[in-house]
């Protein structure tokens, strides 16, 4: 099989190195892939030792316009040049390869329909979770289960940010740079601290969970920026973790799908996934909890469910259909309103309201901390009014 593979930043160039190094042993396994065309703007990085550079290009229309290649990887990320790319390939008969979340969250009906109609695969493992298997899994191993919940920690840069800011008694801005410096976090981080890239994982996980199609702007999101290092201490403290929680569960006849700063036991599992590693815990009817844990982000752990994508196409396999969620049924969703947990609330002036309805309170500094008893968050939101707040769920 021919491959053209467009995008060589971080996760591109751990897929070159992979299928360079290991060329003779992926061929063993049935699979024969040959790299047609490597495209980026910037030639000028560290290429893998037997590369062959002649292969580099600069214009994508090169790969899309050569009926030879049989499947294109797309690795630039975004969700405007990477759509006309995907869509583009697909029309011309090309098998895709994808890691971008952001594109298939916003997009799946779209990109699936035009997929199936023109009878191409596009495979995606590597959108969610990084190394993990966790797409597969949950439309080939899981297929029997009517899926009950899915909760879990995937997004490695945050989970790297709250582990180190922990254990070395650090804030916030100083390890953001780190993960970026190792290639953890996306072209704009906002993305992984406002807790976007996991509402558009979570997002996906959901919509194939559920066979639906979920709407990503409805997914009720909050992210890291708050968390200060005193409100990790505190927490750990009274036996809990601070994690950036991604759930989706099933809830009568809606879904309620959430991404959320959360305090979780220490007796729980996820609480010691730590670093850039992710946990997925997926629950089904009849086979019970099952967890799936790995590297989520960087490059070698990336590529390494890229390339599974690659020799998945390169064996042709057939079960094209199977491969998305029902983009013909839409997820009825849980609104923001609706929500309700206990939570720990940071603030920076007494709420005798919050008092009444919480089984404890803290003070640090010139800061008031109230771990409320359940309560529906618009209940929660009302009584904190316009000042300046800090919420996170309690598990
Ligand atoms: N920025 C993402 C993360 C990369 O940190 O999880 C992997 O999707």
């Amino acid at each position: 099989m021919k491959i053209g593979i467009i995008g060589l930043g971080t996760v591109g160039l751990g897929v070159l190195e992979i299928l360079v190094n290991e060329s003779k042993n992926l061929k063993a396994k049935g699979a024969d892939i040959e790299i047609k065309y490597a495209c980026d703007l910037d030639h000028d990085k560290v290429f893998p030792n037997n590369f062959d550079k002649t292969t580099l290009i600069k214009n994508y229309e090169t790969i899309l316009n050569d009926p030879d290649v049989d499947t294109i990887v797309e690795l630039i990320g975004g969700d405007n040049l990477a759509k006309k790319i995907i869509l583009e390939a697909i029309d011309k008969g090309k098998n895709v390869i994808t890691a971008n979340k952001a594109l298939i969250a916003k997009h799946p009906k779209e990109i699936f329909s035009r997929a199936i109609e023109k009878d191409v695969n596009l495979f995606y493992e590597a959108s969610v979770g990084g190394g993990i298997p966790i797409i597969a899994p949950l439309l080939e191993n899981l297929v029997a289960n009517n899926i009950l919940g899915i909760r879990g920690i995937i997004n490695g840069t945050c989970n790297y940010i709250l582990s180190e800011m922990s254990h070395n008694d650090l804030e916030f801005d100083t390890v953001l740079n780190d993960a970026m410096e190792k290639g953890y976090a996306e072209a704009d981080p906002s993305f992984d601290i406002e807790g976007i890239d996991a509402a558009h994982k979570i997002c996906i996980l959901a919509s194939l969970a559920f066979n639906k199609t979920v709407d990503v702007k409805k997914i009720l999101t909050n992210g890291i920026t708050k968390i200060k290092l005193s409100d990790l201490k505190l927490a750990e403290s009274l036996g809990y973790s601070i994690k950036l929680i991604a759930a989706a569960s099933q809830n009568n006849n809606s879904i309620s799908i959430s991404v959320e700063p959360t305090l979780v036991n220490k007796k729980d599992l996820l609480s010691n996934v730590e670093g850039v590693f992710n946990a997925v815990e997926v629950e089904g009817d009849y086979v019970g909890k099952t967890l799936f844990y790995g590297r989520g982000a960087g490059k070698e752990a990336t590529a390494s469910a890229v390339v599974a994508d690659i020799v998945k196409a390169a064996l042709k396999c057939t079960y094209k259909d199977r491969h998305y969620f029902n983009i013909e049924e839409d997820a009825i969703l849980l609104g923001e309103n609706e929500f309700s947990g206990k939570y720990y609330v940071r603030v920076g002036k007494t709420f005798p309201e919050l008092e009444k309805i919480s089984y404890q309170i803290e003070q640090i500094a010139e800061e008031y901390i109230y771990f409320t008893n359940t309560i529906k968050l618009k209940e929660l939101k009302n009584i904190l009014g316009n000042e300046e707040y800090s919420l996170l769920r309690i598990n």
